[in-house]
């Protein structure tokens, strides 16, 4: 199963009933693969692992024991979402990890973007690993790798992020179900197992998360200034038609502060940067045209709703010379 390929002339799943043949065949295989053994999954809340846990749910069931990690820098709402689909809809074995205070515990202080990323992966593989060794019996490991990420790592251009870092002593055996599915077909297949629209057409979202836009050493209350504006501004995006247009598009908080006026008083709080990209692969991305009078709107929300910030600013910057994220 681990060297499965995809074959050279699979039909891209493009409709609901290429989908509905996909997850027949899947759910065959996942249950002559794993037949009554038990499987632990890492459930995010991205695309990937959710359409490998429905997937996954729907083959065994409560053989599968899901473990949600919340490390604090989850976009607002996700980690309620993850319990609400997967635990009271799906009925799926969920465990669901409150690390919030031992993430942002272990970052403060921390400046550098790269050592920030680090921390976050190593407190993230830790953490799971924890709840793994908790768990009697399980000795399979599933995982979303999807095609691409097959691509990249033998092309050398990235490491195949799944499955690498987890301790020697917990030595699963892979169950990948949608190994050999590019992402368009992903989210095809997720629409198809009833995931909601939120969870399957979501913008991409990088693992470390809003800790990659609470610019510099992360404080919980300017977190907390990012995770509020990036909801406010998501949901104005929805209302007016750029949710699903727009590819990428999200807040930063700059660790430095401005004079303003609050109340009729002098005010000296953060601004909020607004970031909203297109592109197809993220190496280059051009600045979507926002209209302007949406974007006075939003900053009247965000000025008035968040906590400690009194001005709003918008990304001009194309990649390059700017990524995408501001760290
Ligand atoms: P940049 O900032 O490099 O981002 O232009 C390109 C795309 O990658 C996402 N990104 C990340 N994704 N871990 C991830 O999983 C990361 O550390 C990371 N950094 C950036 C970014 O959101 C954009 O979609």
């Amino acid at each position: 199963m681990a060297e499965l390929r995809r074959p050279e002339n699979m039909q891209r799943i493009t409709t609901p009933e290429l989908a509905e043949a996909f997850i027949d065949e899947q759910i065959a295989a996942l249950r002559e693969q794993i037949g009554d053994r038990k499987v632990l999954l890492a459930l995010s809340g991205g695309v990937d692992s959710s359409v490998v846990a429905a997937l996954l749910i729907k083959a065994v069931g409560q053989q599968l024991t899901c473990v949600h990690v919340n490390h604090g820098l989850l976009r607002k709402g996700e980690p309620e979402q993850v319990i609400e689909v997967f635990r009271n809809q799906m009925n799926a074995n969920l465990i669901y990890v409150d690390a919030v205070d031992r993430f942002l515990d272990k970052l403060a202080g921390v400046s550098d973007p790269e050592t920030k990323r680090k921390i976050i992966g190593n407190e993230f593989i830790e953490v799971f690993a924890e709840e793994a060794r908790k768990l009697d019996g399980i000795s399979l490991l599933a995982q979303g790798t999807i095609w691409p990420d097959i691509l990249e790592s033998e092309a050398g251009i990235k490491a195949h992020h799944n499955a690498g870092g987890l301790p020697a002593d917990l030595n699963f055996e892979l169950v990948e179900p949608v190994r050999i599915l590019f992402k368009d077909e992903v989210r095809v297949v997720g629409k198809e197992l009833g995931l909601p629209d939120g969870m399957v057409f979501r913008q991409p979202f990088p693992g470390p998360g809003l800790g990659v836009r609470c610019v510099g050493a992360i404080t919980r209350d300017r977190l907390e200034a990012v995770r509020e504006s990036d909801a406010i501004l998501r949901e104005e995006f929805a209302k007016n038609g750029l949710e699903g247009k727009v590819w990428q598009y999200f807040t930063i908080v700059p660790d430095f502060r401005t004079t303003g006026i609050h109340d009729g008083q002098r005010s000296y709080d953060w601004p909020v940067v607004i970031r909203a990209v297109n592109t197809r692969d993220a190496m280059s991305a051009t600045v979507e045209d926002v209209p302007f009078t949406l974007l006075q709107h939003i900053t009247d929300r965000i000025t008035h709703e968040v906590k400690g910030v009194n001005r709003v600013l918008f990304d001009l910057t194309p990649k390059p010379t700017g990524t995408i994220e501001w760290e």
